[in-house]
């Protein structure tokens, strides 16, 4: 019928393969240009990258490492440089701000001669921390599209990078908290940087929401020695052990023997404005702390602002946060503060296929003193520890969660969960052991448009669920579309969902992290959330081996596509000097470097279409 072919022509790119090797890989009638590398310089003032010349102070000048999360930030000529919301109202395309993440450092495939043995005879320095510490963060770089693609503007004044000490304010309900203090910030307010910046979201506002997930591995020294129960009890949760990376040694604060209190500062959601480069970043603790994967925003004139985000670890959380006042289009000053005021819920997935989102909130329920909750910036420190009791539903690793505008449903990317028990499978967890990962759909109650996303209660079902549709084992055999798999090729079938995105016509492409596991490369699929070929996807992009696929992120008028490629060459033995492969150089002075993609039709439409 006439949906079924208005659908098929939506997505009418010719498929690529499964495959695995160095290089990245497009349909024909696309091209990509490397637009951002580890090192890229910035600004005008800084040299072409050269590994073994690199120092930390140059680094501050470079685009960092580990690309993840994108956002594009539109500017638009003839508004003043502040107003960040009209800029970002503009929805113009061929000129922008590049807000990246750089989620951690390998210093094994960064520096020469780097032993990658957690020995003491491994070769790290002060200088090697230093250049991770600059190497991380998030880089801010305007782009624009000329007669030659896209090109970074090195001279523009919002080029900046935030790094791991860059000066952060702390705000919300457990901004100054006991439990925030430190020897160098009494005032439990300040702190120096952020790290483990995986995906994040975007405001219509003008601001970018960064998230800290992995944060723990920067940290050094053994919870058990930590006097307060519940305080060891929340650092060995987080991954805090003597094995882990040394940069203690080197930065104090990050020794949790030297100063406690440190990693309560790191595991949350950081928003700034990219319009502003002097704008100081704030850590919004309103928003909880965990491993925070991204939040992303529902805002509608005149109703709440929600935000939806995961924790990603096993067996953790879906979180959704509904602000106290309302959203006003044309009133910024007051849109600034919906983030640092409001309620943060965890989900509760009903087996039959009902939900229920259960308020974080200090006296409430079991979170009262007699559990350690003496007050609201307790429950968010320990937000982990809140939702669990509250009875929230243990996750397979929550990663993006996002709303597609067009259906007004939201989306929770389920990676894996390879620690599922086989007796602890529910409706929404359905698989023991899950290896590939699956996709639910949270359905708010109301009708599309109009779906009240701060209503306590929803209807959920599963989406997909990742993996071959031919596994012989039904444990890990995938199911897409709407009767069965029949509308999907051979290639479109993937594992791992990780990061989501909309295109302007509401399709839904998924990027992936752990599909080699599998046979082939990372990549990205794209698939229709409405009509016949709901949850049918076709494959888009792969990317070269030892890479996952990070960012998505579509200009306004949906002609390009950006994405970042993260860790190439990451494999067993690939080090700087003898690495799996060059990507994207293939330079022999020069190692594997993660970047930025653009890409963009050949004929100058919409990409998918
Ligand atoms: Fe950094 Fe959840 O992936
Ligand atoms: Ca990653
Ligand atoms: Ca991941
Ligand atoms: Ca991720």
């Amino acid at each position: 019928d006439a949906k079924q072919k208005a659908t098929a022509v939506n997505l009418s790119f010719r498929e690529i393969p499964h495959s695995l090797d160095f290089e990245h890989h497009l349909p024909q009638e696309y091209s990509a240009d490397i637009l951002l590398r580890w090192g890229d310089p910035i600004d005008d003032n800084t040299a072409e990258f050269r590994p073994q010349a690199l120092t930390a102070q140059s680094q501050l000048h470079r685009f960092g490492y580990n690309n993840d999360f994108i956002a594009f930030m539109p500017l638009a000529a003839d508004i003043p440089a502040e107003r960040g919301d009209l800029h970002y109202r503009s929805n113009n395309s061929t000129r922008g701000l590049l807000c990246v993440n750089h989620e951690y450092t390998q210093p094994h495939l960064m520096f020469p001669g780097y032993n990658n043995k957690y020995s003491a005879t491994r070769g790290v320095s002060a200088e090697h921390v230093a250049i991770e510490q600059a190497a991380c963060g998030h880089s801010v770089v305007e782009i624009a599209r000329g007669d030659k693609g896209w090109q970074v503007i090195l001279d523009s004044p919002y080029n900046r990078r935030i790094t791991l000490t860059t000066a952060m304010q702390i705000r919300g309900p457990a901004a100054g908290d006991k439990r925030l203090q430190t020897a160098a910030d009494p005032s439990g307010t300040r702190v120096l940087g952020t790290i483990g910046n995986c995906a994040g979201g975007k405001t219509p506002w003008g601001t970018v929401l960064i998230a800290e997930e992995g944060f723990g591995g920067a940290f050094q020294g053994a919870p058990d020695d930590i006097e307060d129960p519940r305080e060891a009890r929340n650092h060995r949760d987080f991954g805090i052990s003597p094995h882990n990376r040394n940069l203690g040694d080197y930065d104090r604060r990050f020794d949790i023997q030297h100063e406690p209190n440190e990693p309560n500062r790191f595991g949350w959601m950081v928003e700034y404005d990219p319009y502003d480069p002097q704008s100081v970043p704030r850590k919004l603790t309103s928003l909880g702390r965990f491993e925070h994967e991204g939040f992303t925003l529902v805002c509608k004139p005149g109703q709440a602002v929600v935000a939806y985000g995961g924790d990603d670890d096993e067996h953790q959380f879906v979180y959704r946060y509904v602000s106290k006042d309302i959203y006003k289009p044309d009133d910024t000053a007051h849109n600034r503060q919906l983030l640092t005021e409001g309620t943060l819920y965890a989900a509760r997935f009903g087996e039959d296929g009902s939900g229920q989102w259960l308020p974080l909130i200090v006296g409430q329920g079991p979170l009262i003193r007699e559990n350690g909750f003496r007050s609201q910036a307790d429950v968010l420190i320990d937000a982990r520890r809140a939702a669990a009791l509250m009875g929230a539903t243990p996750m397979d690793r929550p990663e993006d969660v996002e709303t597609n505008p067009h259906n007004d449903c939201t989306y929770v990317m389920l990676t894996k969960n390879k620690k599922r028990g086989k007796d602890a499978v529910d409706a929404a967890n359905p698989r023991p052991r899950n290896t590939a990962g699956h996709v639910l759909e949270i359905v708010p109650p109301g009708s599309t448009g109009k779906r009240d996303h701060t209503s306590n209660h929803f209807r959920w079902q599963q989406f997909l669920l990742g993996g071959n549709p031919n596994a012989e084992n039904p444990a890990e055999r995938g199911a897409y579309g709407q009767q069965s798999h029949y509308n999907i090729s051979s290639h479109g079938w993937f594992a791992n969902p990780d990061n989501v995105a909309f295109d302007p016509r509401g399709n839904m492409w998924v990027a992936t992290d752990g599909c080699e596991r599998f046979g082939f490369h990372d990549g990205l699929w794209a698939m229709a959330t409405e009509g016949p070929l709901r949850a049918a996807p076709k494959h888009f992009f792969g990317c070269p081996q030892g890479a996952e696929v990070c960012g998505p992120e579509f200009t306004p008028d949906g002609k390009t596509l950006f994405v970042a490629v993260q860790h190439p060459a990451e494999a067993r033995n690939s080090t700087f000097s003898s690495p799996l492969h060059r990507w994207p150089d293939n330079d022999p002075n020069l190692p594997p470097r993660p970047s930025v993609l653009a890409i963009y039709r050949d004929d100058g439409g919409e990409v998918g279409r």
